[in-house]
């Protein structure tokens, strides 16, 4: 079976900057992989061309076998990979309900408002998630940012991907709401999910990955075990530079 996920040479350049310096990895089936790196290193520029978002200088994206490096962002959702953003992003005039209902219906954005979504289906990923029956009414300006960070984990689950992107999930949370982000990825690393995950908390992050990979301003520097990677001697000084 093809790789997930594959990125060979990805280069992105905004004038002068080269924030993606010519990236390769790769994702195994079921794997998850850390992508860290101080602030500014590319990581969130990673994710936007692999999700087309923002186009690459040169290089190519690989989902199982297909390139998707040139197709539309919804196109490749269907395709099978989703994101969630470092900023939580939920459509503000929209309750949690209906937030979820956009991922369930990605093509049908406008259309799904006049019409009944799946409403057994918008439960479950709202309860999947850690949210309660009632929470399905509120709207994002209810939300506290752990709530806010569930709902990007339910609206990203809602497309039905094989392949999660993860930034910042753990980003201002609580202890308490970490660990609830935390089993939620585990329990979906159990049942067979992909990840690449961002995440500048470091110890929560180490229990959920199988593998990391370290980059610093766009430059692929380190790749093993997590510990491996944190002990190793470039990837301690880009976090001592960013101090
Ligand atoms: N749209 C853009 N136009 C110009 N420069 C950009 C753009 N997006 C990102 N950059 C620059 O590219 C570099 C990488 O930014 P990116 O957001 O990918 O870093 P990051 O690793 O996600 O950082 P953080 O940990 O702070 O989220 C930075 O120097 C940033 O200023
Ligand atoms: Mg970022």
């Amino acid at each position: 079976m093809s790789s997930p996920l594959v990125i060979s040479n990805l280069r992105k350049t905004f004038g002068g900057l080269v924030a993606t310096n010519d990236v390769s990895f790769s994702v195994a089936q079921g794997e998850s992989l850390a992508l860290i790196g101080p602030n500014g290193a590319g990581k969130t520029t990673i994710f936007s061309q692999i999700m087309g978002e923002l186009r690459q200088t040169a290089g190519t994206i690989t989902l199982f076998g297909n390139e998707i490096s040139k197709l539309s962002t919804p196109a490749r959702i269907r395709e099978g990979v989703s994101r969630t953003y470092q900023v939580p992003r939920p459509f503000g005039e929209m309750t949690v309900a209906e937030n979820i209902r956009v991922g369930l219906m990605p093509d049908n954005i406008w259309h799904m408002i006049t019409r009944s979504g799946n409403a057994d289906r918008e439960l479950e990923l709202a309860l999947s998630v850690g949210f309660s029956e009632d929470d399905l009414k509120r709207t994002p300006s209810e939300l506290s940012m752990g709530d806010l960070r569930k709902l990007e984990m339910a609206r990203t689950m809602a497309t039905g991907p094989r392949v999660m992107l993860l930034d910042e999930v753990f980003a201002g949370l609580t202890v308490g709401e970490i660990a609830q982000i935390a089993a939620l990825i585990q329990q979906m690393r159990k049942d067979g999910m992909t990840f690449l995950i961002v995440s500048h908390d470091l110890k929560a992050l180490e229990p959920l990955v199988d593998r990391a990979i370290a980059i610093e301003q766009g430059t692929h520097i380190a790749e093993g075990p997590f510990a491996q990677v944190m002990a190793d001697d470039a990837v301690r000084a880009s976090y001592l530079g960013a101090a």
